[in-house]
């Protein structure tokens, strides 16, 4: 039985990943600390936190002194810290709080964890693991083989840049204090609890309410889509069978284009609009609701984002090698999979695109011209 404190729990993989280790450990005590920022929803916790499965502690990862508190109380012996400001147009448009958290917040929780692990001699038995993402090592062209462990780290946005930060203060405590830390980094997740500030959750939602589907320059830009369950079974491989101080990339193998990935989701809900009349009387703003119309009449090309990556992929060698960790969910099914949930979870998305949500979309589409695409 181990005492694991996941950081970042209320969060969308974090959500994943409680339910996930709940099942995988359910002897395990489990603590959640989350800052419950914008991004973060805990009804599909709750029911976990009314029967006590899980413990719920809502704070931020900078206040030093409540890390040093649950580590007192709770003895860790596992951490899983996802807690991090997430959107890359958001650290665009206000790049402080991703240095702020991102930073500042690792910093805070690894010297919790290495002060509480010394002094209760748990060094050799504890695992703290670090979740990072692809966006550290940059860009790649069209014909560049996919990122490794090690490729140079070269990040383009304010929050690929605080990532990296974050990633070398692990590595520097495991090398220089002996922290026994492990970092993974993944590519772009998708799956239930994603908010709609992200690409996939967004053009669902849009295309059910009729807005347009704003794809950012030519729509040629690619990402390597991983389903979120099959992340959570990766960390939760990494942080049992990892080696201390490795890296691991994870990666879902499902490269695709933005065009593609948001003309599919048009596909999947005109197809499931066809299927299901019911779905034209709760979503009469969709295209689909309308016999012979499709989603794909909402896309727009518009101004790109600065510095926009072209390329992630991943190489998941070494996870499949050391750890025999493959991630198998495929794109499509997956998609479909997700394009579901959504439909099905209509009141969990409403409450999340209610009041900020709208200031967000004003201020980072409000000003974006449309755009030839090719
Ligand atoms: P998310 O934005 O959905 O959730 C982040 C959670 O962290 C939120 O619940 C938020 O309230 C919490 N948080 C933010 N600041 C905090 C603070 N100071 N103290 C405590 N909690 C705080 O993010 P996500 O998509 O679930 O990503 C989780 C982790 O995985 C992040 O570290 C992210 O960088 C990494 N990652 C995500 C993706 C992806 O595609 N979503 C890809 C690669 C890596
Ligand atoms: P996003 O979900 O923000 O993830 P990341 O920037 O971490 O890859 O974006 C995924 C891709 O979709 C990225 O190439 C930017 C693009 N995108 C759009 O074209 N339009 C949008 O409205 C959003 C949010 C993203």
């Amino acid at each position: 039985m181990q005492s694991i404190l996941i950081t970042g729990g209320a969060g969308f993989i974090g959500q994943n990943l409680v339910h996930a280790w709940r099942m995988a450990h359910p002897a395990d005590r489990l603590v959640v600390v989350d800052a419950m920022t914008y991004a973060a929803n805990v009804r599909s916790l709750q029911s976990l936190i009314a029967d006590k499965s899980i413990l719920f502690a809502k704070g931020d990862i900078r206040d030093a002194a409540l890390m040093r508190r649950l580590f007192e109380e709770h003895r860790f012996t596992r951490v899983a810290h996802l807690a991090a400001e997430s959107h890359v147009d958001r650290s665009i448009a206000d790049p402080e709080a991703f240095l702020q958290t991102n930073v500042l917040g690792t910093f805070s929780l690894l010297k919790a964890a290495l002060d509480s692990w010394r002094s209760n001699d748990a060094l050799d038995r504890a695992r703290f693991l670090h979740v990072s993402t692809d966006e550290v090592y940059g860009s790649l062209a069209s014909g560049d083989p996919a990122f490794s462990e090690s490729s140079p780290y070269r990040p383009n946005s304010p929050y690929a840049a605080s990532k990296a930060a974050s990633d070398h203060l692990v590595r520097s405590f495991v090398a220089t204090y002996g922290l026994p830390a492990l970092i993974t980094n993944c590519s772009n997740n998708y799956g239930p609890y994603q908010h709609p500030e992200k690409l996939i959750p967004l053009m669902i939602i849009h295309a059910l309410e009729g807005k347009p589907l704003p794809i950012y320059g030519d729509g040629s830009n690619i990402r390597d889509w991983l389903h979120v369950s099959d992340h959570c079974e990766a960390l939760m491989s990494v942080i049992e069978k990892g080696r201390v101080g490795e890296t691991y990339n994870i990666g879902g193998g499902n490269e695709r284009n933005n065009r593609d990935v948001v003309g599919r989701i048009c596909d999947t809900l005109d197809s499931a609009f066809a299927a299901d009349p019911r779905l034209a009387a709760r979503f009469p703003s969709c295209p689909a609701a309308a016999a012979g119309h499709s989603c794909r009449s909402l896309i727009r090309y518009v101004t790109d984002r600065p510095g926009h990556d072209h390329r992630y992929a991943i190489d998941a060698t070494k996870l499949a090698d050391e750890l025999g960790h493959r991630c198998d969910v495929d794109f499509e099914s997956g998609l479909s999979q997700t394009v579901r949930w959504y439909l099905d979870q209509e009141d969990w998305w409403r409450e999340v695109t209610s009041g900020a949500y709208r200031d967000w979309i004003d201020k980072n589409y409000g000003s974006r011209t449309a755009v030839n695409a090719i």
